[in-house]
């Protein structure tokens, strides 16, 4: 059992961190306790989830096995695992033993009741402070992670508080901290060695001294800045919803060029040499994904219409009914270049993931365009380098086809190990996902394999498309007139 660090209970509580508690073990608090661990050997840092099967994925030998797939991720595991990192689902003795706790478990958007489809469900958050509040030993600084709507802190206050006052002898006390994360999966560990900024909100001094000694380790302090606690959660909603802002503006263009004959990737190289826009996310594609974006913008959109802001809240609607419009708007222009018909017909799908370099599809514009596609009784064909057919099945809610294709007017998916096994006997290529590889495809010999005419639809415009024309297909590429 590790030992709690010795407390000095001042009026400004000054406490050097040496055991750190990490609640949810997935896409966020796996790769942030990792990079902490390695960069801070002096810190036992301990990841706790409920989910069994994640943390003995996390324990696996293997560590091609790891739950979360980040470039460079397995490399610092390796490093720090059994070391000053470590994953049990002993979730109370590791709270317990910890001077910190961050609380980094899934924050959805909620399903039914008061705010559906809109707010936050704040379950788990809640049952994770409960659980704090209950197992805490003396003081403890609890560090909000995931993304939470503004005022979520009061939440956890509040269930801390209780259980403080509910002590004798007043032994814990508590002090919440905001510290959002600004990782993008994919570039995760680079976006954590590096940040561009490291953000704390809070109102005890001590306690942002404290979580800001931790990250100075590898962080310049210049880039660490302190603000108030809404200050911070509502920063981590506004930076996301920027950045979702500008890929929805950026595929509005996009389907504006296709109809003038203009070209996306020429319009944002224009756009982007201006200093005040900036060249980054301004790729147009499928639409955003990743379990952040719609997310924390639905989330600023319930706030705005709480607070009786109601073109605000509508201003903001509109980035992510745009990226809704984008994602149909794909598998139509899919449906209608193939003839107006796709029932029957097999279409090879390359990327599944929401983006490149991650296994994770929540939210991926994939699962809707794929899910249009059945329905208009298409055979798809697959192909996702990281993404397990288990992933796929629950996303598209129907299992693989055993063998073949399906009957003739009903969809149906089968996974293909390799992009020339999907495309075989296919209609059209669609890449979803812009994976590496799929820009240094064998197009003479994928032309080969396909029924003509035979269609490329580059919705990533990541492919060598004139190799592709010149190999006899037609090509469709996002943005492109
Ligand atoms: C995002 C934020 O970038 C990150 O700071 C925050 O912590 C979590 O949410 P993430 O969702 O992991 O990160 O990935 P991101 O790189 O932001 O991409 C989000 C989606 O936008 C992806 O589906 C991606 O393909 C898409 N995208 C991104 C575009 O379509 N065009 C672009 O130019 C950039
Ligand atoms: P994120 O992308 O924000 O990291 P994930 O869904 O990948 O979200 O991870 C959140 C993790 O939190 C899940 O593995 C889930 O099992 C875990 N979790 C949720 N509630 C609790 C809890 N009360 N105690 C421990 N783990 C929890």
């Amino acid at each position: 059992m590790l030992l709690k660090s010795e407390f000095h209970p001042t009026f400004c509580p000054v406490m050097t961190v040496r055991t750190i508690c990490c609640i949810g073990a997935g896409y966020v608090g796996g790769p942030t306790m990792a990079v902490i661990a390695d960069r801070c050997p002096q810190i036992q840092v301990t990841l706790v989830d409920l989910n069994a099967e994640r943390i003995a994925a996390w324990n696996d030998a293997d560590l091609g096995r790891l739950p979360v797939y980040e470039p460079g991720l397995a490399d610092v595991v390796a490093r720090c695992r059994g070391r000053n990192l470590h994953f049990t689902t002993e979730v109370d003795g590791a709270i317990a033993a910890a001077d910190m706790v961050f609380l980094s478990v899934n924050t959805p958007t909620k399903r039914k009741g008061l705010g559906a489809g809109q707010a936050s469900d704040l379950r788990w958050i809640e049952a994770s402070a409960r659980q704090v509040a209950a197992q805490a030993r003396g003081h403890t600084i609890v560090v909000e992670k995931s993304t939470l709507p503004v005022r979520t802190a009061e939440t956890i206050q509040a269930i801390l508080s209780a259980a403080q006052q509910g002590t004798e002898g007043d032994t814990k006390s508590f002090s919440v901290l905001s510290n959002p994360e600004f990782l993008a999966e994919g570039t995760a560990i680079s976006d954590l060695e590096n940040p561009d900024r490291v953000l704390i909100g809070g109102d005890d001094p001590g306690s942002i001294d404290a979580l800001a000694e931790i990250y100075s380790n590898w962080v310049n302090p210049e880039r660490i800045l302190r603000t108030n606690l809404w200050s911070s959660e509502l920063s981590k909603l506004t930076a996301n919803a920027f950045l979702a802002q500008r890929i929805s503006s950026i595929n509005a263009i996009g389907a504006l060029c296709e109809a003038t004959g203009a070209d996306v990737k020429e319009v944002a190289r224009a756009i982007g040499s201006d200093s005040r826009l900036g060249s980054k996310f301004l790729a147009a594609g499928p639409g955003f994904g990743g379990s952040c974006f719609r997310k924390d913008i639905l989330n600023l959109v319930y706030l705005c219409r709480h607070y009786g802001l109601e073109p605000a809240a509508q201003y903001w609607e509109q980035v992510v009914e745009l990226n809704s419009w984008q994602q149909q708007r794909i598998a139509r222009l899919v449906v209608s270049r193939l003839f107006g018909t796709v029932s029957g017909k097999r279409l090879a799908v390359l990327g599944f993931a929401f983006k490149a370099d991650t296994n994770d599809t929540r939210e991926s514009p994939a699962i809707s365009i794929c899910r249009d596609l059945l329905e208009e009784g298409a055979h798809l064909a697959i192909h996702d380098p990281k993404v397990g057919v288990d992933q796929i099945t629950s996303d598209l809610g129907q299992g693989a086809s055993a063998s073949g294709l399906g009957l003739a007017d009903e969809g149906s998916w089968q996974p293909a190990a390799s992009v020339l096994e999907a495309v075989e006997g296919a209609d059209a290529v669609i890449v979803l996902t812009e994976w590496g590889q799929y820009a240094q495809l064998d197009w003479p010999a994928i032309a080969a394999r396909m029924r003509r005419p035979a269609w490329l639809f580059d919705v990533r415009a990541v492919t060598d498309a004139e190799a592709a024309r010149v190999a006899g297909l037609r090509v469709w590429l996002v943005g492109e007139g």
